[in-house]
């Protein structure tokens, strides 16, 4: 438990005792996320027509910022006033500050009379409903080591989808060589970070994945292997586009939808772009695993954690609770997300080829044990250490510093970080 305490547990009780949302006792639900790329907001669409069949208002409280930074910031000082909202898109580790701080709802009712113990698989549970509460509603699985690639570049240069490292290089050699940007990069550290996700497991394996970002293994955070994934970091920039600095990951995934690059590493929230401009899977573009990480995969799961709100509101909280959950609304959430359903009894039927792909190696990789939370994406390491590699990435790939170098500070910030 002790890894859960942070400054949110801290805020006086007299900020709790405020805490009732006006938004929804005004009929209306007010909701927090940071969803508004083309396909982010489609997505949303679909939850919000939802509840407008149902009568119930929406209040719309979009932060933008791909991953959710700023987000998480207007909400903690939200909840710090007093002031939270009914809800907000919330990621793994995230959720578990503002349930140890006391500020989110009690779902249990609500989970017990539609069963969702018995669909939620406990990758996604430990985070939905530590000690023993549901205080946040699942929408989706995303995971995050992908390829998103332009096929037609693709094809004119004859290269096939790379599946490990040297591969992978061959390929982008290729591509620099025939003018074209390898690599769309979007400089910002969440984006960085979750490039490194795929890095270290590409690199040294899915054991070595756990030991270094879920147990945060000294040895294994200082070791050979992690230089080498520094030093792959350094290789990958050499197929950036000078522009890259601070670009948004949906400006990243235009620039491979419009052939200006021919790949994007990136979550497959990515995917909700492509279908959001029209394009097909394995017609326009392809989506593979990022070389090297097939049979596993690091997720993160999307959830709308429940503040605590005033009698009056509880009614609306639940029915957006329960429309999250529904089985079909699942379906079509993430059909246009890019996501897996976070619930295990939807059907992959409807989904795109990538969609079903997504699907069926998530299933694969949760049975091998290879089904990983993401660093990048809070589903690994606390926030405060997520933050801390976050730091030592984005300063390793804007400067010149040495992949030593780089991994020394990297073992150091963890253990700081604690
Ligand atoms: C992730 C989130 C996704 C996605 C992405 C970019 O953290 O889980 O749903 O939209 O950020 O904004």
């Amino acid at each position: 438990m002790e890894i859960r305490k942070t400054t949110l547990a801290m805020v006086s009780a007299a900020a709790l005792m405020l805490a009732t949302s006006t938004a929804s006792a005004a009929g209306k639900v007010e909701v927090i996320h940071w969803w508004t790329s083309g396909g982010e907001a489609a997505a949303l669409n679909v939850l919000k027509k939802n509840l407008e069949k149902q009568g119930i208002g929406w209040m719309d409280g979009a932060v933008a910022g791909g991953g959710g930074d700023q987000a998480r910031t207007v909400v903690k000082a939200r909840v710090a006033a007093g002031n939270p909202p009914t809800t907000m898109q919330q990621l793994g580790f995230a959720i578990l500050d503002f349930a140890d701080g006391g500020f989110l709802a009690n779902l249990n009712d609500l989970a017990a009379k539609e069963g969702w113990d018995k669909v939620v698989p406990n990758a996604l549970k430990r985070f939905m409903k530590p000690d023993g509460v549901w205080v946040a509603a699942p929408v989706n699985v995303h995971t995050t080591n992908w390829v998103w690639a332009n096929k037609a570049i693709f094809d004119k240069l004859g290269i096939a989808q790379p599946t490990n490292w040297d591969e992978f290089v061959a390929a982008a050699d290729k591509i620099k060589a025939a003018g074209i940007t390898p690599i769309a990069w979007g400089g910002q550290a969440w984006q960085e970070a979750t490039v490194v996700d795929a890095l270290v497991n590409s690199t040294g394996g899915t054991d070595f994945y756990k030991k270094a970002f879920v147990d945060m293994d000294q040895a294994a955070l200082s070791s050979k292997t992690m230089v080498e994934v520094f030093q792959r970091l350094r290789k990958l920039k050499s197929y950036v586009d000078p522009n890259y600095p601070n670009r948004d990951w949906n400006l990243a995934t235009a620039m491979v939808i419009n052939g200006e690059a021919a790949m994007q590493m990136m979550g497959d929230w990515a995917k909700g772009e492509f279908i959001a401009a029209k394009k097909v899977p394995n017609k326009d573009f392809l989506c593979f695993r990022f070389p090297g990480t097939a049979g596993s995969v690091t997720f993160n799961s999307d959830a709308f954690a429940m503040f605590k709100v005033g009698d009056d509101a509880k009614g609306n909280q639940a029915a957006l609770a329960s429309a999250i959950m529904e089985p079909g609304f699942q379906a079509a959430f993430n059909i246009v997300k890019g996501s897996a359903p976070a619930r295990m009894d939807v059907s992959g039927k409807d989904f795109d080829a990538c969609g079903q792909k997504a699907i069926k190696q998530l299933a694969e990789a949760a049975n091998a044990d290879k089904m990983m939370g993401s660093m990048a994406h809070g589903h690994a390491v606390p926030e405060a250490v997520k933050g801390a590699i976050y730091d030592v990435v984005t300063n390793y790939f804007s400067s010149d510093q040495s992949a030593e170098e780089a991994v020394k500070k990297l073992a150091e910030a963890v253990a700081l970080a604690q």
